[in-house]
């Protein structure tokens, strides 16, 4: 997700620390590529790199920068690789505008096209130029700024957010469609981003945007006009009292709350980044012809991973072994060549039990491909080629959103290696929404009996097992109770024996697989045990579980991942009704760069 900042002041003067201090506190969003431009003078200063803000900020002195206006950009690819060229802020033609964008302009491929057949200079792949460009065509043909951002507004297909300056002018412009764009008014300066964060150090005075506005930004004002018919639109500034803290929680208590909540639309940024992309292809066109492929990871992303191995076998008919790293190098090193194929899935791409396994199995030649979230980790930079998890930066220690996405990454791979339509996993973002709105109240019902329990399980079946497995984890990272995961038809096999009256089984109900879980709901009860089930209503889970948590009803694989979503929330509700901070829970580390 990129992020993009703007700054007006009264005269020329040192803006490169202000530039490379905002895109710092916007990195958050997740990035690969950082730039920043100046304008004064009659002269655009532009700079840009892929990088880490404080390597690019190094290599190209950022911080020298002067103007007396300065724009600076966060890059998260979507059109075009990360490169220098793709990164932004970019020029139109003949240099004289300077722009960068936030969001995705959908039609780029068909506007590049366009422009060039203009005559336009088109440098790269990105969308961000193309907006750029959108308003260089309505300038060039005599139209003031805001009548050509106006007309440019018709020809950007798609959710974006952009700031761009003239060089001889003093003044930048912005607007707003679908991403998040705030605009501050300080001592002497103006400024616009994507987010409070780069706004908050330098003001307390805001006002916020909305989708369809333009806006001019003096060093002593700003104005905004709506993009249908170019009226003013009066609005009044606003005075942000919050903490830092509380802004970047984004009104939310702890961060695993917000990561929860923000995990519907992760899952449309990693659909929308893995449905149609040749990355995906070169892997699977590995995987195809492969003798054996692996899912590798650890914690979580091991969870992910047993999803992934289930989809996969049920939606493109393809065996595929999953394993915790560490246990890779006893379990299969010695019997893996060049013929295999492993999928290295890690949120951060550090783990040390995941890079283990990566050098052990490429020193026998394995094929191995990536999975991560961290931009620039060394898992992204050690396999043949990866794919992104799409999430943004995500703080808390309890893996949420990246969890979710990557087992979208693996119904995305599997669909399309059963060439299958990925578009059948377009609803599942609204889906989740759904669920985390009509399971709240449900599990906050179960938390204050549930809380006198230090001991429970969490059952699954099916593309069920993993969640379960997962639920457990998240239950016992921020509880502290024991919590063991299982597939269901394991537990008359010995933990039976723990159920005691009252005892808590939570069982993760697929709708294929209601016969299977009510049997083992009635091995709970009849032994007095408490047996709570979650999945689509159900008059067979109704009538034998003890208490219900109800998801929307969805296909199979869907469904599956779904009830991890009130999983989450029970564990976040449980481990903050005990008083802990689920966010940095005793004794763990959210990387894992250890043995
Ligand atoms: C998940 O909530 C945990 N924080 C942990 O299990 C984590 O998934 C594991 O350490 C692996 O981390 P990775 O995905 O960054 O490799």
């Amino acid at each position: 997700m990129c992020g993009i900042f703007g700054i007006v002041t009264e005269k020329e003067q040192r803006l490169g620390p202000i530039l490379v201090e905002a895109a710092r506190r916007l990195t958050y969003r997740g990035y690969d590529s950082v730039g920043a431009a100046t304008l004064s003078g009659g002269r655009i200063d532009l700079r840009k790199d892929v990088g880490r803000v404080d390597e690019v900020a190094e290599k190209h002195r950022l911080a020298e920068m002067t103007g007396q206006r300065g724009i600076t950009q966060l890059r998260w690819a979507t059109f075009g690789e990360p490169s220098q060229v793709n990164a932004q802020p970019h020029l139109d033609s003949d240099g004289d505008l300077v722009g960068a964008h936030n969001g995705n302009v959908v039609n780029n491929v068909e506007l590049r096209q366009e422009f060039m057949a203009e005559g336009m200079t088109v440098r790269s792949h990105n969308d961000g130029e193309s907006c750029v460009h959108a308003v260089e065509r309505y300038i060039d043909r005599g139209h003031d700024f805001i009548e050509a951002i106006r007309r440019a507004y018709g020809d950007l297909q798609g959710d974006y957010a952009y700031v761009i300056g003239r060089i001889h002018d003093d003044k930048l412009y912005a607007i707003k469609k679908g991403s998040g764009l705030v605009i501050g008014i300080g001592e002497g300066f103006t400024c616009v981003s994507s987010d409070l964060p780069s706004i908050l150090p330098l003001t307390r005075t805001i006002v916020r945007v909305q989708d369809g506005e333009i806006i001019t930004l003096w060093a002593d004002r700003v104005e905004l006009r709506s993009v249908v018919d170019g009226r003013l639109i009066e609005r009044q500034p606003e005075a942000v009292t919050e903490t830092m803290e509380a802004v970047q929680k984004g009104g939310y208590p702890h961060f695993m709350l917000k990561e929860i909540h923000e995990q519907p639309q992760a899952a449309r940024e990693v659909l929308h980044m893995l449905a149609g992309s040749s990355e995906v292809e070169t892997v699977l066109e590995r995987m195809r012809t492969a003798r054996q492929v692996y899912f590798i990871g650890c914690g979580t992303s091991y969870h992910a991973c047993l999803a992934g191995a289930v989809y996969f076998a049920q939606l493109a008919g393809r065996a595929a072994i999953p394993v915790l790293a560490p246990q890779f190098i006893p379990q299969y090193l010695p019997a893996v060549g060049p013929q295999d194929v492993g999928l290295f899935v890690s949120q951060s791409g550090e783990t040390k039990d995941v890079l283990n396994a990566l050098q052990a199995a490429g020193d026998r030649g394995m094929a191995c491909y990536g999975l991560a979230n961290v931009i620039g980790s060394t898992l992204t930079k050690a396999t043949a080629s990866w794919l992104p998890l799409c999430c943004g930066y995500e703080i808390s220690v309890p893996a949420t959103k990246t969890f979710t996405n990557q087992v979208m990454a693996f119904l995305i791979l599997a669909m399309r290696l059963g060439g299958r339509d990925v578009k059948a996993l377009e609803a599942i973002p609204e889906l989740m929404e759904r669920t985390l709105e009509e399971t709240a109240r449900q599990v906050e019902a179960i938390v204050p009996w549930l809380n006198a329990w230090n001991d429970l399980y969490c059952l699954g079946y099916g593309a069920t097992y993993p969640m379960a497995l997962e639920g457990a984890l998240k239950l016992k990272e921020i509880t502290y109770a024991h919590c063991e995961g299982m597939l269901s038809t394991e537990f008359k096999h010995g933990p039976l024996s723990a159920v005691t009256k009252g005892y808590p089984v939570l069982f993760a109900a697929g709708p294929e697989d209601v016969p299977l879980i009510v049997s083992g709901i009635n091995e709970v009860t009849c032994r007095g045990g408490r047996a709570i089930a979650i999945g689509p209503e159900d008059a067979r889970l109704r009538a034998n579980a003890s208490d219900m948590i109800t998801i929307p009803q969805a296909s199979a694989m869907a469904s599956s991942l779904l009830t991890v979503l009130p999983l989450q929330l029970l564990s976040y509700h449980l481990s903050v009704a005990r008083g802990y901070d689920p966010d940095f829970p005793r004794n763990l580390s959210k990387t894992l760069t250890v043995d």
